[in-house]
């Protein structure tokens, strides 16, 4: 400082050299702290992935996902009371049926499981939260690709179309509230749009999974819905990490120019730069799936006493909300409701 300064008897603090601002002000006490944040988590923006099994008596514990199961329809019904009870905005079902063959024929069978539970979930929560299924081929074919294959076993865009469109008509008859369509299959979102419309659900929405990346964080989900490909990989359909931006716009713009209501990026945490952008570039509301992989990463090093758990859930789920996601997808969907409840 000055001598000056110093012989004038101004405080230190005003002397050069000395913080001209101090952000920490902001920062003393959780109660300051809570009145100037501005990124809020709340229950009824998140959505609970439930899998439901076919032809098992007793719910099936995922081994990479600890603390997820496969549910039986007696246990998706009363897990997804209790998801409905603590408050959470929606759930979105995936289906694990007995037999799989070639063309997934049990994804659009009135009486596949599917279908049979959106029914139970109706019944069960329907008017309490928004009911949704994924929309795909991948828990269904006995080839775990998200479509149909050509003979020489590559994945058939365009016939895939087709089949998308009559398990939408399918989910739509059993009920579905919003259908999620994730295959990442050229024109998925029209061929949907013209199918439900064509059979009067013109007021029916879809959530489309725009940008989905080939993602390795998919690993435990694949354990989850038995749907790991049975040759090759995703990377021929779904989007290469490797990739900037702008293709992930391109893909948004399209479902929007589809017809979709609402658009997905998925994964959430290492995609953080894809959701800031898509949530600049669109008017519409914008989901981000924290996928199992995020999931398992975090359980698996809080079961170490590596991490603390809780903090950080909420800290990555704050993170993507922060990234620009109005709803997001979570395995802790539930929980967190639950947290964010009792903390008021
Ligand atoms: C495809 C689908 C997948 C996920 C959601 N829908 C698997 C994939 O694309 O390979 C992954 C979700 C997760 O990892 O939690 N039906």
């Amino acid at each position: 400082g000055t001598p000056g300064r110093a012989a004038a008897g101004l405080p230190a603090a005003a002397q050069p050299g000395f913080p001209l601002a101090r952000p920490r002000r902001l920062r003393r006490g959780a109660p300051l702290r809570r009145l100037v944040a501005d990124v809020r988590l709340h229950p009824a923006d998140l959505v609970l992935p439930m899998f439901v099994r076919e032809g098992v008596t007793d719910p099936v514990p995922i081994s990479s996902m600890p603390g997820v199961v496969q549910h039986t329809r007696s246990t998706l019904r009363k897990a997804a009371a209790e998801a409905a009870a603590a408050g959470v905005g929606g759930i979105i079902l995936f289906g694990v049926p007995e037999h799989k063959d070639s063309r997934g024929s049990a994804a659009d069978d009135p009486a596949g499981i599917v279908q049979l539970a959106l029914a139970d979930l109706a019944s069960e929560v329907g008017g309490d939260v928004v009911i949704m299924a994924d929309l795909c081929l991948d828990e269904y074919t006995d080839h775990g690709h998200c479509g149909l294959l050509t003979p020489a076993g590559e994945v058939d865009n365009d016939a895939t179309l087709g089949r998308y469109a009559q398990i939408a008509l399918a989910q739509a008859a059993a009920g579905v509230e919003v259908i999620a369509p994730s295959g990442m299959m050229d024109g998925q979102v029209a061929a949907i749009r013209a199918a439900l419309d064509g059979a009067g659900h013109t007021e029916l929405p879809v959530l489309a999974y725009s940008a989905k990346y080939a993602s390795a964080f998919y690993g435990p989900f694949r354990e989850a819905a038995l749907c790991a490909p049975q040759f090759g990989d995703r990377a021929g359909y779904q989007q290469d990490p490797a990739r900037s931006v702008g293709e992930a716009l391109r893909e948004v713009a399209l479902d929007l120019a589809e017809g979709a209501d609402a658009v997905m990026v998925k994964p959430a945490l290492a995609y953080l730069d894809i959701l800031r952008a898509v949530a600049d570039s669109v008017d519409v509301p914008v989901a981000a799936y924290q996928v199992s992989g995020e999931y398992a990463m975090v359980e698996a090093a809080a079961a170490n006493g590596w991490l603390d758990r809780d903090r950080i859930i909420l800290e990555t789920l704050t993170a993507v909300r922060r990234a620009g996601a109005d709803i997001i997808l979570t395995y802790w969907a539930a929980e967190v409701a639950e947290l964010l409840r009792s903390r008021g």
